[in-house]
């Protein structure tokens, strides 16, 4: 079933102990960073000098999820800024394939993600420009809000598709991850997994990343 990634969200992170609350995930895969402009989504955050800085100050490569007005725009400025992994939502972009091209000739990885009310069909049929699909398994904007079932059945579709194509795209999962539901979402054909308060609420966040990927690799 390959491997399956843990993504800490910093976005319910403590701001003013930015490097502390980044040495508490050092055994997670990725770090998860949360753009956000305050007209895509209501809520503000960070900037490519902060991404810049998180690289810097991080052990881990950064997995940065753009919910940002005009990503054709503005998301090159994130791979500049040295993120492994630039995800941009499909409902910002006008030209996909052409942002997934020019973000991958500056050496990131590329993802797209879908609000939950954006069927996943459209998009399949050019998966194969993608490293991965973000399913949103909530509203964007904020974290500890609870997980959608309903984004189970497009998981599965999406996974069936990207499979019967022999292709090796990532399918992430973001908003409401936890013990409880993590599970249903591997089993679904998710592989990596973005969790914030799960992680930064728990009492040790690093016995909370060792358990939550034992629970989706079971
Ligand atoms: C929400 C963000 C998420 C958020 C997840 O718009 O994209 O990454 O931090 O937080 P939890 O895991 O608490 O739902
Ligand atoms: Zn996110």
């Amino acid at each position: 079933t390959g491997t399956h990634y843990i993504h800490p969200s910093i976005l319910n992170a403590d701001f003013m102990s930015i490097g502390t609350e980044l040495d508490k995930i050092s055994t997670a895969d990725s770090v998860h960073v949360d753009v956000m402009d305050n007209h895509f989504v209501p809520n503000l955050t960070f900037g490519p000098s902060m991404v810049e800085q998180i690289v810097e100050r991080s052990s881990i490569p950064i997995d940065a999820h753009l919910m940002i007005e005009d990503a054709d725009r503005e998301a090159p400025a994130f791979a500049e800024a040295g993120a492994s992994s630039v995800t941009f939502h499909l409902e910002a972009t006008r030209a996909p394939v052409k942002l997934a091209r020019d973000l991958r000739k500056k050496n990131a990885q590329v993802g797209v993600a879908l609000r939950p009310a954006t069927a996943v069909e459209p998009i399949l049929d050019i998966i194969g420009e993608f490293d991965m699909l973000l399913i949103m398994t909530v509203e964007p904007g904020f974290g500890g809000q609870s997980f959608l079932e309903t984004m189970l059945p497009k998981i599965r579709r999406a996974r069936k598709a990207i499979s019967e194509s022999n292709l090796e795209v990532s399918i992430q999962v973001d908003g409401g991850v936890s013990r409880e539901t993590i599970e249903r979402c591997a089993e679904a054909g998710a592989n990596v997994f973005v969790a914030g308060s799960a992680i930064y609420r728990a009492r040790n966040a690093a016995e909370e990343i060792s358990a939550l990927r034992e629970l989706a690799s079971a």
